[in-house]
């Protein structure tokens, strides 16, 4: 997926149910930031290898997993990527073994990878009460200020219980569609340099 600009937005889902509410949620953050001149990537946590944290600390020696999965494939792309929306159903009050898994290998990455991140969560659940969401959330806001990233909005969706719901609700998908499209516009407003970008008809 591709705009005219390089802000560059990785999106990942964390359900491994494949074309399920939290993919739509992330599909739809990811049509918002494209429309609004940004580059988008998405991957797949369910289609992915990434092992649990062993807690063996040798990251801590050499900054780098003993574990040479899938996660070396993200790495580069979290690097280069300013707006990362990251997305979870919630799981019995938390998030996903999937993307626990993914938030625990962070521990051995360099952490100047995460610095000034702007965060976007998107967070469906099938209880009728945002409350469900209260652990997720805290747990990514906690992280998000531990790392020095920005958490500028969380999506949060109640009463998500069918594969479909999130797709078949034109008001959640608007709203994800407007916190991508905001969140690559206040950058370019941020960055000048970019904000011309964005104007500029593609190839030009
Ligand atoms: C193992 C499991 C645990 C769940 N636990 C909760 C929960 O604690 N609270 C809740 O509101 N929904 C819970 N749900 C429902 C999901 O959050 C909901 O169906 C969500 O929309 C699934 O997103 P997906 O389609 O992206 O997989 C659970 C679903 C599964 C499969």
């Amino acid at each position: 997926m591709s705009g005219p600009t390089d802000t560059r937005v990785l999106g990942i889902v964390g359900s491994p149910r494949k074309d399920g509410n939290t993919e739509a949620l992330v599909d739809a953050v990811l049509e918002g930031a494209i429309g609004a001149g940004a580059l988008a990537e998405k991957k797949l946590l369910g289609s992915l290898t990434i092992g649990p944290c062993k807690a063996c600390n040798g990251c801590q020696k050499t900054h780098e997993c003993v574990q040479q999965d899938d996660m070396v494939e993200l790495l580069p792309l979290m690097r280069d990527s300013e707006i990362w929306v990251l997305g979870t159903p919630v799981y019995w009050w938390g998030p996903t073994s999937q993307f626990k898994a993914f938030v625990d290998r962070w521990y051995g990455v360099d952490p100047r990878i995460f610095r000034g991140k702007r965060i976007i969560a998107a967070v469906p659940m099938g209880g009728g009460n945002e409350h469900y969401a209260r652990h997720v959330i805290g747990m990514i806001e906690d992280i998000c200020n531990y790392l020095g990233m920005e958490l500028i909005a969380s999506i949060i969706t109640p009463g998500m219980n069918g594969k479909d719901s999130v797709r078949q609700s034109r008001l959640h998908i608007d709203a994800a569609r407007d916190v991508g499209a905001s969140t690559v516009r206040s950058i370019h407003e941020r960055d000048p340099s970019l904000h011309r970008a964005a104007n500029q008809p593609v190839g030009s």
